[in-house]
This record gives structure tokens, sequence and C-alpha cells, in this order.
């Protein structure tokens, strides 16, 4: 029986680059989705696969992803006084259930993804948990990480979630090695942060959602500095990967990047024509466009 994954990770510190000036001022996992900020999906996905607890790693003038997640009671009391309760609903769907059940810790230097999710240690502790890069969007049903979840149930381990990475682009991420592949749940025997091109073992790109135990701390505190100078999540993997099994998972699903401008901007477009109560209206908007 493995232990039930409760508690996320979410490196949110990152500074957005591709996606300014829109990210100068507002966090880039506060930028809209249709109608709502990109962490509510994100808190969404994460409570459909069994999280209570999601751990922020935050950066500097990012106080509005915790303002985000706390109640706003002078504007809840205005709706609740004029009976907007469609929009109350809507104000108060992201927040925690209680208090105490997000944390928000600073990252302090952008040493890298390894390095914010070391910065997690304390609050994680000794139990298997999910890590979740918020600038991926995922649709799916079941929802991504239940589906990495549902894989760590029956395999143990640590889940690395994983798709076909777009023609020539597989050296932008960090890629796998697989023992053979057979459907879409099957044994690493490497990975790679960023392979210089023509080097891949695969085309497989670690694409956002992992399920970790709780060993991956202990590397990650002596991990020396990988692709870019920084201190690479892939790395501590690949050197964990000596003692534990890793599976990769290749999800059900659509993954939209939304660090990027045109990734965004098919979220919106893709995330509208899901909504049934949009779907129409978004379908017009957009034909009259072409
Ligand atoms: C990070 C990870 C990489 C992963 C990618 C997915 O890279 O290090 O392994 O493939 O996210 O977006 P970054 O995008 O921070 O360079």
């Amino acid at each position: 029986m493995t232990r039930r994954v409760r508690k996320a990770v979410l490196p949110v510190a990152g500074l957005g680059t591709r996606v300014l000036p829109g990210a100068k001022t507002v966090p880039k996992n506060l930028l809209n989705v249709v109608d709502r900020p990109i962490l509510s999906y994100i808190v969404e996905e994460g409570r459909a696969a069994g999280i209570e607890h999601f751990v922020f790693i935050v950066g500097r003038g990012q106080g509005a992803i915790e303002d985000y997640f706390d109640s706003m009671p002078e504007v809840e009391g205005i709706l609740e006084a004029k009976g907007k309760v469609d929009i109350l609903a809507d104000v108060r769907r992201d927040l925690p259930q209680h208090a105490g059940q997000m944390s928000f810790i600073r990252q302090m230097a952008p040493l890298g993804l390894g390095h914010a999710v070391w910065c997690a240690r304390d609050v994680i502790g000794d139990e298997p948990f999910a890590v979740m890069l918020p600038d991926m969007l995922m649709a799916a049903n079941p929802p991504a990480l239940a589906q990495a979840i549902a894989a760590h149930e029956k395999t143990g381990g640590n889940i690395v979630v994983v798709e076909p990475a777009p023609e020539g682009e597989a050296h932008k991420y960090g890629i796998v090695a697989l023992d053979g592949q057979q459907g879409r749940l099957n044994r690493m025997t490497g990975m790679v942060e960023k392979p210089p091109p023509g080097t891949e073992p695969s085309n497989l790109f670690i694409s956002g959602r992992y399920v970790l135990t709780p060993e991956i701390f202990k590397v990650l505190e002596t991990q020396a500095r990988g692709a870019g100078g920084e201190i690479q999540l892939t790395d501590g993997m690949a050197n964990l990967m000596k003692t534990q099994a890793f599976h990769a998972l290749e999800y059900e699903g659509t993954t939209y990047d939304c660090g990027d401008k045109i990734g965004l901007l098919r979220a919106n477009v893709a995330f509208a024509l899901a909504r049934p109560d949009l779907a129409q209206a978004a379908r017009e908007a957009i034909q009259a466009l072409l």
C-alpha cells in the first residue's frame, strides 16, 4: 500500500520572461484564461486528485498570489448584500476550506526548479507528494494529476508525466529514457534536462506533473547546478533513480504552455470553446475574426 498523496508543491516564482510585459506587475500564473487565473485551474485539478494542502514556492513581488487565495470580506459582504450569489460563488471557489491548507514559501533566490522544490521540504515532511508546474495547463479527464496518482498507486515509487515533444523542440525540455515502451506507463532508465539537439534519448518530454517520494529532498540538498546554471529537478530525479524506481506516464489529455504567448492564447480559445455557457459566443467571436 502506498501512502496517500495529500500535498502538492507549486513552484510559481518564475519571472515569466516569455509573457512580459503582462507578467511585470501580475504574477504570470495569475494571468487569466477566459475568466479566472491559471492558478485557479491548477488548484482545481489538484483538488480533483485529492490534494488537501498546496505549497506555493513564491518570489518577491508575488504577494498577489497569497491575496488571491484569501477571503475578501469587503467585496464578499457587498455581493452577499446584493444577492449576487453566482459572482460570490466564483470569488470563493478557489479559497481553502480551512485556514492552514495553503502554505507560501519564499524561494529568496532564483536558483532553479530543483531548489524551488527543495524549499518545500519542511512542509512536506516524510510522505510522497505531487509537484505541479503551473505554467502547464492540462485539459484532461480524469485530470492529469489524478492520472499520475493512480499510476503511483499501481507502481509505487516516483511518477513523471510525459508527452511527445513537438518536432525539433525536445532540447527545450527535460527528456526521459525508457526501458522499452508498452502502453502509457513505462519504467524509466534515465532522464536529461535540455539535451543538446540530436542527443535526446527519446521524444518524450517532462510536461509538468510529478509524484515524488520525500527522499528527493536529501538528493536536492547537495545537487550541483546543471543546465542553465540552475539546480535542476531533473538532475535530482536522475540521481534518486539510482536507488528508487521511476515510471513515466504518457497522460491522456492536452497541454497548454501558458508561460508562452501563443500557448496562453490557445488555452484561452480552447477553454472558452469547452465552456457550455460561452462556447457559442466564443465560436462566433472567433469566426468573425477569420
Ligand atoms: C521545466 C523542467 C523541464 C520540463 C519543463 C516543462 O523546465 O525543468 O524538465 O520539461 O519545465 O515545462 P523550464 O520550463 O523551467 O525550463
